[in-house]
């Protein structure tokens, strides 16, 4: 009797275990590996294309460094329309703008109570403001941002020329506008605190309506080009950040939220990494370090590549903007290459944006859509996969890489590190580029992958790949004629989970 009972609990034990491992189990996604985007990371890296806005006294005077030399009244846009600005990148399908409120010089483009050294004393602010217009640059942005609905962020700079004691301003000298000089660790005066106060000021900024201005990135330049040594309490302006606008993404050289590419033409090389292992508060990587990132890194800090349409950042009459062809091939070693594009576009002295960019951005716009606009893939097409999680083809199976959800994707067994998705192209096509994301939510796994076509009944490999991450774009050289098309995760060091798979052609 006893032994009976024994082998009744043993037949239910069993049957207890498959159940918790088929039902309990298998409603687990797979774990998570490594550093993972925060919700707002993943946000951010769906912008994938935006515009950098450079404007102020370095308009008017024709200068990229302006050496804080001129009094405020050098700001005077003829005809200011941030309107124009907003309409222009989201026409440009652009998804957001990123103003400078204050550039090396120090001049604050917005009603700061930090220092006399902004617009609001220059004599075009004063005229406005006597008509009942606002003068506050950066409030007027954000409005327009909002009435065309793309997203608004913040450049401040931490290095202040206008601040330095190893810059001289004799220009300003007895003026209203000549500061303590509190830049550095050995000025007198605390700069840490001094930033802090302005970073405050534009993080709780609210439109005229007085709603609060929600800001989606603030841009922390590394930049300076003294040798002030100043060091920067960035704990303290993550801090202020994090608590007044906890969804914006905090860029700096190499850190908090989103890092520097390592270089200012928009590209990166072919194998970048989401994650690296050191801190705003560390050594400096190299700009090809930046560039790669780091395999397994500690802090997930996307790269983001920076990039002018004319050769400055600020506008100058001389110059000329890029051709749509040379921002398409940018396009496609940025954010074809899991890095997100922030194109600089210039207003002019009138404060509005010159029209021949504006045609430009649009004309790129319309390559880039209909580059985009090839998909041979349509969800519901049959997909074969070497292995499918659990075999359980509704929540891991290939096919949802084509069903254009962002929150699905195709899994193969935990135990496998490789594997491979078929797809039947239903007759020949002629192909020349391929769009694949990784399901980076659960981490960034991929570090080998292979695209082959079916040509002549025989694979030929097209694509040989490295890291993958949020999307790669891979272009062919030459189109090719196939039938079929696989994809092969050859390296990774966790289960790979693919997103998304898109085949582009005719
Ligand atoms: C598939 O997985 C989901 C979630 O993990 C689970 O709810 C569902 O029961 C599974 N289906 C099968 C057939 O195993
Ligand atoms: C400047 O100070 C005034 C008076 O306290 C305040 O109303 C205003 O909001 C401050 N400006 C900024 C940009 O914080
Ligand atoms: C003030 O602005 C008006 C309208 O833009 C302009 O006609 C006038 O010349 C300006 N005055 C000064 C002193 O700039
Ligand atoms: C930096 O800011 C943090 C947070 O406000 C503060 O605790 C810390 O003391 C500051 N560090 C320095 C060196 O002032
Ligand atoms: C893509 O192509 C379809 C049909 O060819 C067209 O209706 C659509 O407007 C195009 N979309 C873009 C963004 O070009
Ligand atoms: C995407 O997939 C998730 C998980 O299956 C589902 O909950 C969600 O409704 C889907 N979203 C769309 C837009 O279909
Ligand atoms: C997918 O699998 C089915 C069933 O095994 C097979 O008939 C079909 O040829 C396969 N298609 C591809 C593209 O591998
Ligand atoms: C596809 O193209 C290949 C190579 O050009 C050719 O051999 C094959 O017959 C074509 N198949 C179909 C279905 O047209």
């Amino acid at each position: 009797m006893r032994s009976s009972s024994g082998q009744r609990w043993a037949v239910l034990l069993i049957a207890a275990v498959y159940w918790f491992a088929t039902t309990v189990c298998g409603q687990d996604p797979p774990a998570a590996y490594l550093q993972t985007p925060s919700a707002e990371q993943l946000e951010w890296h769906r912008l994938e294309y935006y515009a950098f806005v450079h404007f102020g006294p370095n308009t008017f005077t024709g200068e990229e460094w302006g050496r804080s030399q001129s009094t405020p009244d050098v700001f005077k846009p003829a005809a200011l329309d941030t309107d124009q600005w907003a309409k222009s990148f989201a026409d440009a399908g652009m998804a957001a703008m990123i103003l400078t409120a204050k550039h090396h010089d120090g001049m604050a483009l917005w009603d700061t109570n930090t220092t006399t050294y902004k617009i609001g004393n220059g004599a075009w602010a004063k005229n406005r403001t006597a008509q009942g217009l606002s003068a506050d640059v950066v409030k007027l942005a954000a409005a327009s941002a909002k009435k065309y609905g793309i997203k608004f962020g913040i450049y401040l700079s931490p290095w202040d020329i206008h601040r330095d004691p190893a810059m001289p301003k004799a220009k300003l000298a007895d003026t209203l506008y000549d500061e303590p000089q509190i830049f550095g660790d050995n000025s007198p005066g605390d700069y840490n605190e001094f930033y802090a106060k302005q970073l405050t000021e534009l993080v709780t900024m609210k439109y005229e309506d007085s709603t609060p201005i929600e800001l989606s990135e603030l841009w922390l330049d590394g930049n300076s080009g003294s040798n002030t040594v100043q060091t920067f309490n960035w704990t303290n302006f993550r801090n202020i950040i994090r608590e007044h606008q906890p969804s914006a993404i905090m860029w700096g050289h190499q850190g908090v939220d989103a890092r520097w590419v390592g270089n200012e033409d928009g590209v990166t090389v072919a194998t970048n990494w989401h994650s690296i292992s050191r801190t705003q508060d560390q050594e400096h990587y190299s700009g090809d370090e930046l560039q790669t990132g780091v395999r397994d890194g500690t802090y997930w800090t996307p790269a983001e590549a920076d990039a002018r349409i004319r050769n400055g950042w600020f506008y100058h009459a001389t110059e000329r903007p890029k051709s749509a062809s040379t921002l398409m091939d940018m396009y496609l070693q940025s954010v074809g290459r899991s890095v997100n594009l922030l194109l600089d576009v210039p207003p002019d002295t009138t404060g509005q944006i010159v029209k021949s960019d504006v045609d430009i951005l649009l004309q790129f716009k319309a390559q880039r859509d209909a580059f985009l606009n090839r998909t041979l893939l349509t969800p519901g097409l049959e997909v074969n996969a070497s292995s499918i999680r659990d075999d359980n083809s509704t929540f891991f199976g290939p096919g949802n890489v084509l069903d254009g959800n962002f929150t699905t994707y195709w899994a193969i067994t935990d135990e496998e590190t490789t594997g491979s998705i078929e797809i039947d192209l239903g007759g020949n096509h002629t192909v020349d580029a391929f769009i694949t994301q990784e399901h980076i939510a659960l981490g960034q796994r991929i570090g080998g992958y292979v695209i082959d076509g079916l040509v002549d009944g025989d694979y030929k490999t097209l694509v040989r790949g490295t890291s993958l991450g949020y999307k790669r774009i891979d272009t062919l050289d030459e189109p090719v004629e196939t039938s079929q098309i696989r994809l092969r995760i050859t390296q990774a060091n966790a289960t790979p989970l693919i997103n998304s798979f898109q085949v582009l052609g005719v």
